[in-house]
């Protein structure tokens, strides 16, 4: 990273977080995403978020989407299969459901990471079974080698070292999402 550091960065730097993807960088890439996606989807498809973790990135993507001439839906299907820790218990469940019909629709489905697959096999299957025409998968993080289950997404952000990160809305033990960038808990810091 070159770019001077933000006052957050500097303040989280000295703490507990060690910074792995700077404000400027997210900017930069989440522009990217917007272009690269509005290249492969309907102008009029139907974005959904999946809570809580992507609620930042959602809010950063859209308005790139905007910029480039795309006119979404949005909705929000809350899913749950972590707990509070940083193992995932490996069970996926609805919390809170969309609210918008999903058939006919060209769907793209947005996380903040990729991780087992698991959250996104899910997800994917239940939108298809509601008769979505498409859907296609964009997250903002990746963790190859984790996988579980053999899902891709056809959208990237950025590929992640194996390490729990916080930050742009990813929580450890729901703390944490308010940081504007993505980094790493340093060793014995905690969410207290
Ligand atoms: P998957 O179902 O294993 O792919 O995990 C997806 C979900 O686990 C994400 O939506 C996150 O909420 C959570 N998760 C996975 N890895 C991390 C991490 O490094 N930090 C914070 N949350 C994570
Ligand atoms: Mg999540």
């Amino acid at each position: 990273m070159n770019e001077p550091a933000s006052t957050a960065e500097r303040t989280a730097s000295r703490s507990e977080v060690d910074v792995l993807f700077s404000t400027e960088a997210i900017a930069d890439r989440v522009d990217e995403l917007g272009g690269e996606i509005s290249q492969t989807m309907d102008r009029d498809c139907m974005v959904i978020a999946v809570l809580k973790g992507s609620f930042v990135f959602c809010a950063d993507l859209i308005r790139s989407l905007h910029r480039a001439g795309m006119h979404p839906r949005i909705d929000f299907l809350t899913l749950s299969s972590y707990g509070t820790g940083t193992e995932s218990s490996g069970e996926v469940k609805i919390t809170r459901d969309i609210t918008d019909d999903v058939a006919g629709m060209d769907v793209l489905l947005l996380d903040d990471i990729l991780e087992s697959g698991r959250t996104m096999a899910f997800a994917k299957e239940l939108i298809q079974k509601r008769g979505a025409k498409s859907v296609s998968i964009c997250v903002f993080l990746d963790k190859p080698n984790k996988r579980k289950v053999a899902i891709d997404a056809d959208h990237v952000g950025f590929t992640c070292p194996d390490q729990f990160v916080v930050g742009y809305g990813l929580d450890y033990a729901h703390y944490y999402r308010e940081l504007p960038f993505v980094g790493v808990l340093r060793q014995g810091a905690n969410a207290d």
